[in-house]
C-alpha cells in the first residue's frame, strides 16, 4: 500500500520517464498501485501520485477488469470529445466537468514487456487519459473551465497549504 500524495506536491507537477527495464521490482510497484487504488476506491491511479517518477499506471475498466498501463502513448481518433465529472485521489472532494477525446488508440507495453495497441472508447477512454496526463504533470483541474476552475480556487489552496505542512518545502522528498 502506498500513501496518495495531495494537490501541492511539486512531485505531481514532473515529467515522469520512460520504464526501460520491465522487472519484478515494476511488477511489484504496479500490484502495490492495484491495492492502493482499490483502498482509495479509485478508478485509476499513475504512479507519479504515490511518488513514483515512472511512466505507468494502474486503471479500471470495466467492472472486474484492472489494467496495468506501461509506458503509454495516446492517439486521438478523430475530433469527437465527450465530457465527464471527474475527481482525483490526490485532489480529494473536488469534482468538475472535462472534456477529453472520445476515441483513442492506446499503445502500451503490459507487466511482461509486451505491446499492446487497443482501441478504448467512452468512460474508459476518459480514464486512461487522466490517468496519462500525471505521467506530464498535468492535473484535471488544469483543462477545467475558468468559472469552475474559480469555483474551487479556495479549496485548492487549502489543498496547497496542508500540503506544504506537512512537507515542509512540498518538495516531497520522503516518499522518493
Ligand atoms: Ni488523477
Amino acid at each position: 500500500m502506498y500513501e496518495v500524495i495531495k494537490y501541492g506536491n511539486e512531485i505531481l507537477r514532473e515529467k515522469a520517464v520512460t520504464v526501460t527495464d520491465i522487472n519484478d521490482d515494476i511488477r511489484e510497484t504496479l500490484n502495490e498501485m492495484v491495492k492502493t487504488m482499490i483502498e482509495y476506491n479509485g478508478v485509476g491511479l499513475a504512479a507519479p501520485q504515490v511518488g513514483i517518477n515512472k511512466r505507468m499506471f494502474v486503471c479500471m475498466v470495466g467492472e472486474d477488469t484492472i489494467k496495468k498501463i506501461i509506458n503509454p502513448t495516446i492517439i486521438p481518433e478523430d475530433y469527437e470529445t465527450i465530457e465527464y465529472e471527474e475527481g482525483c485521489l490526490s485532489i480529494p472532494g473536488v469534482y468538475k466537468n472535462v472534456k477529453r477525446f472520445k476515441k483513442i488508440t492506446l499503445l502500451y507495453q503490459d507487466e511482461n514487456g509486451k505491446n499492446i495497441k487497443t482501441h478504448l472508447e467512452g468512460f474508459k477512454a476518459v480514464v486512461v487519459q487522466h490517468e496519462n496526463d500525471h505521467l506530464d504533470g498535468i492535473l484535471f483541474v488544469d483543462k477545467i473551465s475558468p468559472v469552475a476552475k474559480r469555483m474551487i480556487k479556495k479549496k485548492l489552496a487549502l489543498l496547497k497549504k496542508v500540503a506544504i505542512k506537512e512537507d515542509g518545502d512540498a518538495s516531497g522528498e520522503r516518499f522518493r
